[in-house]
């Protein structure tokens, strides 16, 4: 599976895989695809530097990259604690109400919220880019608008390559003129934040916008006839993130979530504002079900919704309290069905490509080519 955009990368197979996981990442990359870190998760660049320095020890020499996630719209100049008093007390009550209806214990007395995120606040997308020139990643994405010119500038000096997810070709368009070289194409089907308009329709509309700027196809792939009707659809490489959490070398910290992935159906996400306030696919649970209950109070927007449930989704992942339990994910979730190693998830997709290639070939007469 090699495309102009795999080689200029000096990678074997045009896999991009997005995981908040370092072994994960570093699998990838060792199997020969392109492991790209989600760094939303770290608030202390020295979590980061560590976990960089690990995957650095353990990746081969293989290339890999990052993902920060910052925002189009900036928080910039405004504290955590600002952003905190912005929440309104109505909000503070319902999910109190919602987690005492549910039976969910506290955590312990100073224990910090596990899952507080921050990345997606400008100053600290900006401390983990600090980090990470310091070390030889090749791409930065990002996932929610382009970076600041200033910021596509710096990654260009250091000769790192700057994608960044596209929902819509309109997006696509105003990332290819804020200098951007690779736009990840991402549908309706994807894990995590989506917009609208689903991959088989994207993807070459994307490819079109944007022409002759790379574009690789995330959301819905997780199989090799997968992966070759992306490629058809015109795009230089396939970008994959649901299918590595259920992985050996994912970390979810929680058996009951990856049961609860193995054993849920396609139809078993939902678009939920819940998780950070704007749309993002992920099981459907309980919890969304509340927020997305229109005699509920509605969620807050980016970023206030996401610190509003840090604590609660904590407590929820802690004690795994089943009927709330869930994580982003996109609708291949129907077919992870049973906890595999990253080489393996990625020999199937590459034999699995192959043999989608050669069944189109066979239908269109070239067989044995
Ligand atoms: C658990 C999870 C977390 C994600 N977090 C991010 C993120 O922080 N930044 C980002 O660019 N994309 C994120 N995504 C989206 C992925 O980068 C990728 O585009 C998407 O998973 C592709 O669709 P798929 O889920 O069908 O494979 C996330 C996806 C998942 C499943």
């Amino acid at each position: 599976m090699q495309t102009e955009l795999s080689t200029q990368l000096g990678v074997e197979h045009a896999v991009f895989g997005f995981t908040p996981f370092p072994a994960v990442a570093a699998a990838i990359s060792r199997a020969g695809g392109f492991g790209v870190l989600g760094a939303v998760r770290y608030t202390a660049p020295d979590d980061l530097k560590r976990d960089l320095d690990w995957i650095e020890a353990h990746v081969d020499g293989k290339p890999y990259g990052l993902d920060v996630v910052m925002p189009a719209k900036k928080v910039e100049g405004v504290s955590e604690a600002d952003v905190e008093a912005m929440i309104p007390e109505g909000h503070r009550d319902f999910v109190r109400d919602t987690l005492a209806k549910h039976g969910v214990p506290e955590l312990a007395e100073g224990e910090a919220a596990g899952w507080r995120i921050t990345g997606w606040m400008e100053q600290v997308a900006r401390s983990q880019l600090d980090v990470a020139f310091d070390y030889p990643i090749r791409l930065l994405a990002n996932a929610l608008g382009s970076p600041p010119a200033d910021v596509v500038a710096r990654a260009h000096d250091h000769d790192v390559l700057v994608a960044a997810l596209a929902g819509s070709a309109r997006h696509a368009r105003k990332h290819r003129d804020a200098g951007i070289d690779v736009v990840v194409a991402q549908g309706y089907e994807a894990g995590g934040h989506t917009g609208e308009i689903a991959s088989m329709v994207l993807v070459p509309e994307v490819v079109e916008a944007v022409d002759p700027l790379p574009v690789l196809a995330a959301g819905g792939i997780g199989s090799g006839r997968q992966a070759a009707a992306a490629l058809a659809l015109g795009a230089q490489g396939v970008w994959l993130g649901s299918v590595w959490l259920t992985t050996s070398e994912a970390d979810l910290h929680s058996p009951a979530l990856t049961r609860k992935l193995l054993a849920a159906g396609s139809g078993d996400t939902v678009r939920s504002r819940a998780l950070t306030g704007k749309p993002a696919r992920q099981l459907r649970t309980e919890w969304t079900d509340a927020w997305d209950d229109p005699e509920g109070p509605g969620t807050l927007p980016m970023p206030l919704q996401g610190l509003l449930v840090a604590e609660a989704v904590s407590r929820i992942q802690k004690y795994e309290v089943d009927p709330l339990l869930g994580t982003p994910v996109g609708q291949i979730v129907g077919r992870m069905n049973e906890v595999r190693s990253v080489q393996a998830v990625f020999d199937d997709l590459t034999r699995g490509f192959e043999r989608a290639v050669d069944r189109v070939n066979r239908i269109a007469g070239r067989s044995g080519q």
